[in-house]
């Protein structure tokens, strides 16, 4: 699976991630700005946050549960409509993915 990392500035970033990793997991192992990921990935610091692309969107569709939609409404930069937390995501064999990647996680 391949993800393309989209910076605030309309840089792209094309990574190929390992099938049942995370958008967020990805980021982090390549060294992607833009995704910090504190937390690990166990929802509780929405430092991963991601404006999903819309073809990806419709892929992946919205936050997992009332806890990641919970935890979007405390993110850095304000939530949008295809807003997730990209630990939530996993990826899956062949898959394009795209995110945008906010200003700020912190
Ligand atoms: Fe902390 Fe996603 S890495 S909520």
């Amino acid at each position: 699976s391949t993800v393309v990392y989209i910076a605030d500035d309309g840089t792209e970033t094309t990574i190929q991630g390992r099938p049942g990793d995370s958008i967020m997991e990805t980021a982090v192992r390549n060294g992607v700005k833009g995704i910090v990921g504190e937390c690990g990935g166990s929802l509780s610091c929405a430092t991963c946050h991601v404006f999903v692309e819309p073809e990806t969107f419709a892929l992946v569709g919205g936050p997992s549960g009332p806890l990641e939609d919970d935890m979007l409404d405390g993110t850095a930069v304000d939530r949008e409509a295809t807003s997730r937390l990209s630990c939530q995501i996993k990826l899956q064999e062949g898959v394009e993915y795209r995110v945008r990647t906010p200003k700020a996680q912190i």
